[in-house]
């Protein structure tokens, strides 16, 4: 369970300070399948980096599983990272001199396992994405929509109980958007994966089981 107790944060643009999320109260139970939605700017993004601690709140309380994240040393908050949680950026974050098959198999190194296990796991993660083919591929040799599935199937090649994605869909016509929103679908209903997914296009959000829309830094 994940539950975030008025949270804020802000940042300080020289003598400005700005708010860019304000009280947000929050509470996402194991299993669930939550779509955040709201105008480009709203703070989603933002969100999703503070559910994940990648980054740290400016005010109030942030439980992982009953653990109160703030009081976790760095070590401790890399390694509930490394083990519960996993994400699809919306920037991609590929390695660009790493092939597909390569970017696939890093969350596993981080996870210590040995290499013959890494790249079969990693080759069907990317089979599961319809990238089997360009799995010796570099990032600049593939198209968008091609990098974003092979973001996905990094995200997906290890057996985290959470996944983060921030607008996972954006760069994928509508078939292949039907795909990877089935497969979500999978994730969550037969492998018990509690997900949490931005976008903005409401046929994806039609996948979750609840919706939440934040504009202006708060949920409305
Ligand atoms: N490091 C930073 N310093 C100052 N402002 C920031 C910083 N990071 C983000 N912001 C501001 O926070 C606001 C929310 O950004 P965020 O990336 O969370 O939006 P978003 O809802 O994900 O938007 P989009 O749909 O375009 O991805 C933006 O106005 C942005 O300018
Ligand atoms: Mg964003």
């Amino acid at each position: 369970m994940i539950k975030l107790t008025n949270i804020s944060k802000k940042y300080q643009q020289g003598s400005q300070e700005i708010i860019v999320l304000k009280n947000i109260n929050l509470t996402i139970q194991q299993q669930e399948f939550v779509a955040i939605m709201g105008p480009s700017g709203s703070g989603k993004s933002t969100l999703m980096n503070l559910i994940g601690c990648l980054d740290q709140p400016s005010e109030g309380e942030l439980l992982i599983d009953g653990i109160a994240t703030a009081q976790l040393k760095d070590h401790e908050l890399c390694d509930l990272r490394n083990q519960t949680i996993s994400f699809v950026f919306q920037n991609f974050n590929l390695l660009a001199k790493q092939t597909a098959l390569q970017n696939v198999e890093l969350p596993l190194i981080y996870r210590k396992i040995s290499k013959k296990e890494r790249i079969e796991r990693a080759k069907e993660a990317l089979a599961r994405v319809g990238l089997a083919e360009r799995m010796n591929f570099l990032p600049s040799e593939l198209s968008g929509g091609q990098m974003q599935r092979v973001a996905i199937a990094r995200a997906l090649v290890t057996d985290s109980s959470l996944i983060l994605a921030d607008e996972p869909t954006g760069a994928l016509d509508t078939k292949n958007s039907r795909q990877i929103m089935e497969f979500f679908n999978e994730l969550n209903v037969i492998e018990n994966k509690t997900i949490v997914l931005i976008t903005h296009e409401p046929e994806v959000a039609e996948y979750a089981s609840r919706k939440i829309i934040i504009r202006d830094g708060a949920i409305a």
